[in-house]
């Protein structure tokens, strides 16, 4: 059955380095910037070049270094922002300008202290200045996700008319469910004219755990990019997170969709990202956390030995993931503790095993997890005590 694709705009290097100690320099986003390109993502949204002489420079050395990626900058619907975006992109072979401006009438009325009118058309004043500069303009309707749809459908039905070739409908505060937020999407590619020449697309924040699951209701329901991030860093509780978003698309073939990212690739980005902007990854992550793909209780060790499947619904090979692990603590069972051993070249027949286990245990419950070099001690003793009863 032939798929829709859909297109990976990563923001891991804008809405992920506003996060308060993740901040990275112009080298360790050079370096990220061509990971992600190795990766597959569609686009790179490279920073928000008004905002630091720092952040111009890398969105620059970003636009010049990127082959096939787009490469995108933030402005907001500012013509300053956006001279100074087209500027830092210019060396880009794709270069995207992504502009726009609060929708809902909270951001209307108390941040902006305007009105919907002027909101409109300030919208369309941006998007049309920034597509004199580049053929590819998005336009984003900040706090989308709280804004009343007939409002949303009419302004970017004027931002399509002034040029946008994406429409971004922002979640900016993670407060849709899912059945809310793909309503709002299928509102938008029903009602807006002119929106089979635009791209709708997600950006879904995480405030209520519910970043992936409206993405994906966003793309069931006509979007057909989604904007995230690696690890699922950004604003407060983050954005959604590229790993998870991608490997639902190819885990479930009935959704009809597929990305171009190289999948095997995701646990080395995972880590690299980690590891420049100093956050750890939590050890229960989703697809990229340590305890991904292992596996500790006694049942679930027993099922996975037999058959991965059993408790496994991705092989860990598919992203780069080293191999399933079988931790041992007090709650593996012999067959757990069998298959450790044997990796490490010790086979016990039943008794030695009954005796390796009974030793196992009072070991695994006075520390956490029992290790190779525990087991190598297990073994010997375990072999010294037979020899001992046959000599
Ligand atoms: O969350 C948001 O609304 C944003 C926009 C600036 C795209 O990050
Ligand atoms: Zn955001």
């Amino acid at each position: 059955m032939a798929t829709q694709k859909i297109q990976i705009f990563d923001t891991t290097l804008r809405d992920g380095e506003q996060v308060p100690g993740c901040k990275l320099n112009q080298q360790e986003k050079l370096v990220i910037a061509r990971q992600l390109e190795a990766l597959g993502v569609d686009v790179i949204e490279a920073g928000f070049p008004v905002s630091s002489p720092g952040d111009f420079a890398a969105v620059a050395a970003i636009a010049a270094q990127t082959k096939d990626a787009t490469v995108c900058g933030l402005t907001r619907a500012v013509e300053n922002d956006i001279r100074v975006a087209a500027d830092a992109l210019r060396q880009a072979r794709r270069p995207r300008i992504h502009t726009g401006i609060g929708t809902s009438d909270l951001h209307v009325q108390q941040k902006l202290r305007t009105t919907r009118e002027d909101v409109l058309a300030r919208a369309v004043a941006a998007v049309k200045l920034a597509k004199s500069f580049v053929e590819d303009v998005e336009f984003y309707a900040e706090d989308a996700g709280r804004t009343d749809n007939e409002f949303l459908a009419r302004v970017c039905e004027a931002a399509i008319a002034a040029g946008a070739t994406v429409l971004n409908i922002p979640d900016t505060t993670g407060y849709c469910l899912p059945h809310e937020y793909g309503a709002k999407i299928k509102y938008l590619a029903d009602n807006v004219r002119g929106i089979e020449r635009a791209t709708l697309s997600t950006h879904c924040h995480n405030d209520l755990g519910l970043a992936t699951a409206n993405s994906i209701a966003g793309v069931s329901n006509g979007a057909r990019q989604i904007e995230c991030t690696i690890n699922g860093v950004g604003e407060r509780a983050g954005n959604t997170a590229l790993e998870e978003v991608v490997m639902i698309v190819r885990q479930h073939p009935g959704l009809g969709l597929h990305t171009n990212v190289r999948t095997q690739l995701l646990t080395e980005t995972s880590a690299l990202v980690s590891h420049l902007m100093s956050m750890t990854v939590q050890a229960n992550k989703a697809i990229v956390g340590a305890n991904a793909f292992a596996h500790s209780s006694g049942i679930h060790q027993d099922g996975v030995i037999k058959c991965r499947e059993t408790y496994e619904i991705i092989d860990p090979k598919e992203v780069g993931a080293v191999d399933s692990s079988i931790v041992l603590t007090a709650r593996s069972g012999r067959a757990a503790l069998a298959y450790r051993l044997q990796k490490l070249g010790y086979h016990l027949e039943r008794p030695a095993l009954n005796a390796a286990y009974a030793s196992f245990l009072q070991l695994a419950d006075r520390q956490r997890e029992v290790i190779d070099d525990d087991l190598h001690l297990l073994a010997i003793e375990v072999r010294n005590v037979a020899e001992a009863v046959n000599a």
